[in-house]
C-alpha cells in the first residue's frame, strides 16, 4: 500500500475530531497529569497519611506521582528497633495505585529525621557498635523496601548526607560508626530487597555552583564508581525563607548543576519543590514572580533529558510545612505551592504545566493526520455549507 498513513487517516476520518487535545496548545485545557502523560514525565505532590481531602480532590487529574510527606520515614514506621507499623505507609501506596500514580518512597536513611528513640541507645550498648550499626541499617532498609517490593518506583535511600551548609558529609549517628560507606551499604540492601525500583540520594542545595554542590557531585561520582547500585538524584528545590535561606537560584547555574548530574549516567528529579511567596513580597505582582522562577526552575529539568519528574512538597497552600516550621512560619502565610487553599490553579500552575509541555514531541506522522483531519473535515464543512446555504 503506497499511502498507509493517508488510509489510516480516511479509516480514521470519522473520529478526526477525537484526536486528543495536544497539550502543547496551551488553550487546550490539558491537566498537569494529562501534559506530562504526553511529556513522559512525573509530575507529583508530597501527601499525608491518611491521604487529605485535597489529594483525593486533585489526583489523578492533576498528577501522575504521589510522595508520603512522612509517612514513609523510619521513626513515624517504627516506634522500636524491629517492630514496624505499615499502615500509614500503605494507605499512601495504595491511594497511589487506585489513582494510577506511581510512588516515590521517602525515606530510607535521614540522620537528621525521624528515627526510632531506641537506635542510639541500641548500638552505644552493643559490643560491636559500628557492626550493630550496620545490622540494624540492613534490616531496616531490607524490612521497608521489601515490604513494599515491586510498588514503590523509586526511593530516596539516603536524604541529605552532606552537613547543612557544607560539602562535609552530615555527621549522623550512621556515618559516626560506618564513615561514609553506610550509604552504600543502605543503597546495596535496598537493590537486594527490591532490584526493580530505581534507587536515589537525595538533598537540598543553597546554591548550585558551591562547596556543597560540588561536593554532592564527587560523591555520586563515587558511589557509582564504586559499583554502588545508585540510579538517580534528588534535587529537593526547596526555595524558602530559613537558616539555610534558600533563595530562587541562577536559572543557568541549577540547570548547569542538573547537567553535570545526568552526564554522570544519572536520573535527575526535582523532588520537594516549594517556593515561598516571601521572595516577592515587594513585586508589583508577588504571584506572576513566583510563576516565573516556578516556569525556569521546571524549565531546567525540562532541558535536560535525564531529569525525569518534579514532585511539589504539597498540594495547596493551606497545608504547606513552611508555615509550621520555624523560621519561615514566622513569615506566614508562604503560599509555596501550585493550588490556592481554594485548590484553583495558581500562575505558577499554567508556569509549571507550559514548561512540561516543552517536553512533548509529536508522535511522527501526528501532524500528517492534523492536517488530513482538518481537509476532510473542512470539506465536509464545505458541503454542509452549500446545503444549507
Ligand atoms: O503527627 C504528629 C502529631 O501527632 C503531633 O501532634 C505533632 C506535634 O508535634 O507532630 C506531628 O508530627 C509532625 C509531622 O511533620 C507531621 O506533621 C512532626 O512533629 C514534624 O517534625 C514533621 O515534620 C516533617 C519534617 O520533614 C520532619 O520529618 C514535615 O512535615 C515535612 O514536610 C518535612 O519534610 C522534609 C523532607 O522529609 C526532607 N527534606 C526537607 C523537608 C522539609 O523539612
Amino acid at each position: 500500500m503506497r499511502f498507509p498513513i493517508l488510509a489510516a487517516a480516511l479509516l480514521c476520518a470519522p473520529v478526526a475530531t477525537a484526536l486528543p487535545a495536544d497539550c502543547r496548545d496551551k488553550g487546550a485545557g490539558c491537566t498537569l497529569a494529562e501534559t506530562a502523560a504526553q511529556a513522559g514525565f512525573w509530575i507529583g505532590a508530597a501527601i499525608d497519611a491518611p491521604p487529605e481531602p485535597a489529594a483525593e480532590a486533585i489526583y489523578p487529574a492533576q498528577f501522575n506521582s504521589v510522595t508520603a510527606e512522612n509517612a514513609h520515614k523510619w521513626g513515624p514506621l517504627s516506634d522500636g528497633l524491629g517492630r514496624y507499623d505499615f499502615s500509614r505507609g500503605d494507605q499512601v501506596v495504595a491511594f497511589a495505585e487506585a489513582n494510577g500514580a506511581r510512588v516515590r518512597g521517602h525515606t530510607l536513611f535521614w540522620g537528621r529525621g525521624p528515627l526510632p528513640a531506641d537506635l542510639a541507645g541500641q548500638i552505644a550498648a552493643a559490643p560491636d557498635p559500628a557492626g550493630r550499626a550496620r545490622e540494624i541499617l540492613v534490616e531496616h532498609v531490607g524490612a521497608v523496601v521489601g515490604h513494599y517490593a515491586g510498588r514503590i518506583h523509586s526511593w530516596d535511600v539516603v536524604n541529605e548526607p552532606l552537613d547543612f551548609f557544607t560539602g562535609n558529609p552530615d555527621p549522623n549517628i550512621m556515618f559516626r560508626q560506618l564513615g561514609i560507606d553506610y550509604i552504600g551499604e543502605a543503597f546495596r540492601a535496598a537493590h537486594a530487597a527490591d532490584p526493580g525500583a530505581q534507587l536515589f540520594l537525595n538533598e537540598f542545595f543553597q546554591d548550585y555552583q558551591g562547596e556543597k554542590a560540588r561536593a554532592f557531585l564527587s560523591l555520586a561520582a563515587d558511589l557509582l564508581a564504586e559499583g554502588v547500585p545508585i540510579h538517580g538524584v534528588g534535587i529537593q528545590g526547596h526555595i524558602s525563607p530559613g537558616p539555610d535561606q534558600l533563595m530562587p537560584p541562577d536559572p543557568a547555574a541549577f540547570q548547569a548543576f542538573l547537567a553535570e548530574l545526568a552526564a554522570l549516567g544519572l536520573a535527575v528529579e526535582i523532588t520537594e519543590l516549594d517556593v515561598s511567596i516571601f521572595f516577592f513580597r515587594g513585586a508589583a505582582d508577588p504571584l506572576a514572580e513566583q510563576a516565573r522562577v516556578y516556569g525556569e526552575l521546571v524549565g531546567a529539568c525540562i532541558a535536560v533529558p535525564a531529569c525525569q519528574g518534579v514532585t511539589l512538597w504539597g498540594i495547596e497552600d493551606g497545608d504547606t510545612w513552611l508555615d509550621r516550621t520555624f523560621p519561615s512560619s514566622v513569615v506566614a502565610p508562604n503560599r509555596p505551592l501550585l493550588f490556592d487553599e481554594d485548590l484553583e490553579p495558581k500562575p505558577a500552575w499554567f508556569a509549571t504545566r507550559d514548561a512540561i509541555a516543552g517536553r512533548i514531541v509529536p508522535e511522527p506522522g501526528t501532524g500528517a493526520l492534523v492536517l488530513i483531519g482538518i481537509a476532510i473535515l473542512g470539506g465536509r464543512h464545505r458541503e454542509r455549507g452549500r446545503e444549507t446555504g
